[in-house]
């Protein structure tokens, strides 16, 4: 398996970023399963950090499919790891967006949306997603909506 984190420029208006964020995350938690890829997506409102992590050839493809996508650019890959364990296992895509709820967690992180893109490192992009992970997981997300959203595919193995 490999895991990939990326970052790139949002080329949708600010206004639009949240409407975005839902339309891509219903689509990537579907196909994503589908395909035994796991992930997250997150949004600071200028930019994206994603990871995708599974078998080599269907990250790869969804990478290719991804990077055509009209509503960011400048796709940066950060990181390639060959991995034995998934580090996003539970979702087959969560999404973030940066909030007032979630300001102090970015901040922490020194990811702030005024960042050049070519200064994001992948271990902070992870270190941020662990730390929104254990945010929505303490606080935001009762136990049974955890379990009833993981993915069937993922779930069976
Ligand atoms: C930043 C970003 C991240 C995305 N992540 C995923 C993803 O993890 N999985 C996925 O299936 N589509 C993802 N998409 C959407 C794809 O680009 C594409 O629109 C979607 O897979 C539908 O593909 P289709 O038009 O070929 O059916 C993402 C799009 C963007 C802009």
């Amino acid at each position: 398996m490999i895991q990939v984190v990326y970052a790139s420029r949002s080329a949708v208006p600010l206004g639009d970023q949240l409407t975005m964020l839902s339309a891509i995350q219903a689509v990537s938690y579907r196909r994503n399963a589908e395909r035994s890829i796991t992930g997250f997506l997150i949004n600071d409102g200028q930019l994206f950090y994603q990871a995708l992590e599974g078998p080599g050839s269907g990250v790869a493809a969804l990478l290719d499919r991804i990077r055509q996508d009209p509503r960011h650019s400048d796709m940066r890959v950060l990181a390639e790891s060959s991995i034995q364990v998934r580090g996003f296992a539970e979702w087959s895509m969560v999404s973030w967006m940066r909030t007032a709820a979630t300001l102090g967690i970015f901040a922490r992180h020194g990811l702030s949306d005024r960042l050049d893109l070519r200064s994001v490192q992948a271990s902070r992009v992870l270190a941020l997603a662990r730390d929104l992970q254990a945010c929505e997981t303490a606080v935001r997300r009762p136990r049974s909506f955890r379990a009833s959203v993981k993915p069937r595919a993922l779930a069976t193995r």
